[in-house]
């Protein structure tokens, strides 16, 4: 992973906010505010909670008695994440580092992370701050995105850069977001870092958009693969975003187009 990965700053967090995660994010923030709900747990800390997707399941979704706790590293997508709520809700927000969280071990039912850990440059440490603050039965509720061939957009974006860039090509979404879908090596990592009930699900929804440049947009201008076609150079930004939008036409058609998309959920106590 680079510096640059985790650097959800500039107009990342609003274009995000309003493309990523109707495309993507949605359907596996519901999945994640039920395994957790279901739990019924007392005290819950999200970490990696972005523009808070999973922030509103959650909050619709748990007794109005329990208490959230969102943070993330990103102030900015932590800023428009609280712009969903209304004023004088339940919610705690803080913006913090998932390796060194600044909490009180044994605070928490549920640590909930939904496509965080990816980004964490230490996993193990990630993992080992996220069961620190979890009380004994606690569960660590998070989900990462399974290879990048099972993920059909980001697959045809990645390979049109590569086309694109043949000498220098972007490689974000391989290194980082669709970079940690060994099921051996996530429990081996929980394991060390002292998680003993470890559970792995293959979740698969269907990714829709209105037509090829909302992927597109999304994709080259709201993660941070935005700041690695802009270190290229020409073609510039939006040239590159409309070669990709060509692409996924050519792939998927006019008009509205859907794809499918993978990830893995775990689950681990
Ligand atoms: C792909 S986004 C997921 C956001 C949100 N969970 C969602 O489902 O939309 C990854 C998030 O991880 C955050 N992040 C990266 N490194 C982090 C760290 N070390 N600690 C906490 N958050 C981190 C980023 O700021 C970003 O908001």
């Amino acid at each position: 992973m680079t510096a640059s990965d985790k650097a959800f700053t500039g107009s990342i967090p609003q274009i995000y906010d309003q493309l990523m995660v109707p495309l993507i994010f949605e359907p596996y923030a519901q999945d994640l505010a039920q395994r957790t709900t279901a739990r019924r747990p007392r005290d819950v800390l999200e970490t990696a909670a972005g523009t808070g997707v999973v922030t509103r399941a959650l909050h619709a979704g748990l007794p109005p008695d329990v208490r959230i706790t969102a943070t993330d590293l990103s102030e900015p997508m932590l800023m428009l994440a609280k712009t969903h709520f209304a004023e004088g809700n339940r919610m705690t927000w803080q913006q913090a580092d998932a390796l060194a969280l600044p909490f009180a071990d044994a605070s928490f039912d549920a640590v909930v992370c939904q496509f965080g850990v990816m980004f964490f440059p230490d996993r193990l440490k990630g993992y080992a701050e996220a069961r620190r603050v979890l009380r004994p039965g606690g569960r660590f509720i998070f989900n990462v995105w399974d290879r990048i061939e099972h993920n059909a957009f980001p697959q045809v974006v990645h390979e049109t850069l590569q086309q694109l860039f043949p000498d220098n090509p972007p490689q974000f979404f391989t290194r980082t977001p669709h970079g940690y879908y060994d099921i051996g090596r996530i429990k081996a990592d929980l394991t060390a870092a002292g998680f003993i009930d470890i559970e792995i699900e293959t979740v698969t929804h269907r990714s829709r958009a209105a037509s090829s440049h909302e992927p597109a947009t999304a994709f080259c201008q709201g993660t941070p693969m935005r700041g690695e076609i802009e270190a290229r150079g020409t073609p510039g930004l939006a040239a590159v975003t409309q070669a990709v939008a060509e692409a996924l036409e050519r792939q998927f058609g006019r008009g509205p187009i859907e794809g499918r998309i993978q990830a893995l959920v775990i689950s681990a106590a």
